[in-house]
């Protein structure tokens, strides 16, 4: 490659060979495959370190145990998909995922042992043990440590944090580059690169409740819109059975580990009920457990059930999940010896941009990998502690295209200045944190766990109408995120009403049933214009 140059022309601040927007797993996976064949710039908003992989719990998903398979593995997460996983894209997460951790162990990360092996935990719908952890339950706080300290070791990844990007820049039909914020300084910048990898994670924070971190507003998604990706599967959103309901809190994640353990789910009679709901009990799949703390917490009247695990020793609760149990002692809470009040929150979305298995995106020079991306690995409900081990897999086929890519095209087109690409003066946003707040009740009240066609019709409308009100060129990161939550909220509303069936994550009152004529549709959303409208269309789950 270049080594420095990859673009020429009137308008760019600084040159790369690559783009990589965003330091989670994907994106750092990513910028050390790129490092091997060209100059990477790793862009990042905020401190390089939060993501919502550093607070994954639970752990990474790995065929590697004596008892498991990767035929195993395949089978238990086209199953959780519900029908909709393309299985292609399934077999080369399973298929590679075991090289990948092998790699993370080399490079120095430390998954926890017992008697001198490794200690594979089970998880709901997993049949077999095979969730890795770390430090009991800072898994994600590890591999991220380890990523970042390997790609740190690489001189060709230069690092830009606090550094937000606000669009995607596309010349001659190729996504070429990206409009940049400084934090700092408030410059704007405009990056030309080769190739670029968004790897920005997910969009949480669409939903008044949440256990993603606060910067989860699904940029990432909102700009590969904008610039004409296809974006699939939008209305499948993971909601996870247990988050932390306390008045005084945030809804601080208790991970599916502390069931897999034996914890136990009480609705506020005390009454264990999860048998009544599945034969798996405590691990039936994630969608079926949230629906069942739903609906004992409306038969309850109740704002939330209880996650008791306090049957299990103290000792080992303390060792097992260290940061649970001193999360929650701040919270006045001591899982060891009271049930701890719990209830869903939007977790996990499986939809995003859609990706081939190598990360393409239906925008040439535009890849996608982690959460962000739609590989088609989830379907309609994600296996737990999937997402990591995706991170990690297609992060570096996504590195690996882009190099191809790149080498194929040759130098990108020039790219325009910022101030044409603003279209516009720059803006304030009036009473963009009221938006926001208004935008995730509305969210989580209407297309949350149960939907329905008046639910999501009113919910549609309204972002609609806000969504006019954001279609403007705006120059701070806390406008340009709130734009971002109403574009993404406005295509998962479309989308969970264009699904007239209920399947995995997606539950329609209105449409209880499953097998629907068309239900092994996707649905895809891509902009037909270069201003505003969309355009919804089925394709066969492959
Ligand atoms: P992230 O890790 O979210 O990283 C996104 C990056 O993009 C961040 O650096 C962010 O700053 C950056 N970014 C975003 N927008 C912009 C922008 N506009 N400009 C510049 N940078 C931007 N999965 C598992 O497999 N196992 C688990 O145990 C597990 N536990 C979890 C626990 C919690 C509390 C949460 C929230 C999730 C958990 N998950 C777990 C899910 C998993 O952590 C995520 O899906 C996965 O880590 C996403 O990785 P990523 O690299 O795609 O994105
Ligand atoms: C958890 O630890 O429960 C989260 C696992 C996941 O989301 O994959």
């Amino acid at each position: 490659m270049s080594g420095g140059g990859g673009a020429s022309g009137k308008a760019h601040g600084v040159e790369a060979d690559f783009l990589v927007i965003g330091s989670g797993v994907a994106g750092l996976r990513a910028a050390i495959e790129l490092s091997r064949h060209g100059l990477v710039l790793m862009l990042t908003k905020g401190n390089p370190l939060e993501s919502s992989s550093s607070y994954a719990q639970g752990g990474v998903a790995v065929a590697l145990s004596e008892e498991d398979d990767v035929t195993i593995h395949l089978t238990d997460t086209l199953d959780a998909g519900r029908g909709l996983c393309r299985q292609q894209a399934v077999q080369v997460l399973v298929e590679e995922g075991p090289d990948r951790i092998q790699e993370l162990i080399t490079w120095g990360a430390k998954f926890d042992k017992v008697g001198g092996k490794f200690a594979f935990a089970k998880e709901a719908a997993h049949s077999r043990s095979r969730i890795l952890r770390a430090r009991g339950d800072a898994t994600g706080n590890e591999m991220v440590k380890v990523l970042m300290a390997q790609a740190r070791r690489h001189k060709r990844i230069k690092w830009l944090d606090h550094h937000f990007t606000m669009d995607l820049v596309v010349a001659d039909g190729v996504c070429s580059g990206a409009l940049v914020l400084d934090e700092v300084t408030g410059m704007r910048k405009v990056l030309a690169a080769s190739a670029v990898i968004l790897a920005t994670g997910g969009a949480g924070q669409v939903y008044a409740r949440t256990t993603n971190p606060p910067n989860a507003t699904g940029d990432g998604m909102a700009m590969a819109y904008r610039a004409g990706a296809v974006l699939e599967d939008m209305e499948f959103v993971q909601f996870h059975p247990t988050a932390l309901y306390l008045p005084s809190s945030p809804p601080f994640l208790l991970s599916e580990a502390i069931r897999g353990e034996g914890g136990r789910l009480r609705n506020i009679k005390g009454e264990l009920f999860m048998r009544r709901y599945h034969p798996a009990g405590e691990l039936a799949p994630r969608d079926i457990v949230a629906r069942a703390i739903w609906s004992e917490m409306a038969a309850t009247r109740a704002r939330h059930v209880y996650l008791d695990a306090t049957h299990l020793s103290a000792s080992f609760l303390k060792r097992r999940f260290p940061t649970i149990y001193s999360t929650c002692l701040r919270y006045d809470i001591d899982i060891t010896e009271e049930w701890t009040p719990v209830s869903p929150s939007a977790h996990y979305m499986m939809g995003g941009v859609w990706t081939e298995t190598d990360g393409a995106t239906s925008l040439p020079g535009l890849f996608a990998a982690g959460e962000v991306a739609c590989s088609g690995v989830h379907g309609a409900n994600r296996l737990a502690s999937n997402s990591l081990l995706e991170g990690l897999v297609f992060g570096a086929r996504s590195g690996l295209a882009a190099v191809t890519f790149a080498k194929r095209t040759g130098t990108p087109p020039p790219l325009p200045s910022t101030r044409e690409l603003d279209g516009g003066p720059l803006c304030r946003l009036e009473d963009a944190e009221k938006l926001r707040s208004s935008l995730r009740r509305i969210m989580w009240g209407k297309v949350g766990l149960m939907r329905s066609s008046d639910s999501l019709a009113s919910a549609t409308a309204q972002l609609s109408r806000w969504n006019r009100t954001v279609d403007r060129p705006f120059g701070t990161r806390r406008d340009l995120e709130v734009k971002n939550m109403v574009q993404v909220a406005k295509c998962v509303a479309e989308a969970a009403l264009w699904r007239e069936n209920s399947v995995g994550a997606h539950f329609r009152a209105d449409y209880p049933d499953t097998k629907r004529l068309g239900w092994r549709e996707h649905s895809r959303l891509e902009r037909t214009d270069l201003i505003k409208g969309s355009k919804w269309t089925g394709a066969e789950a492959g």
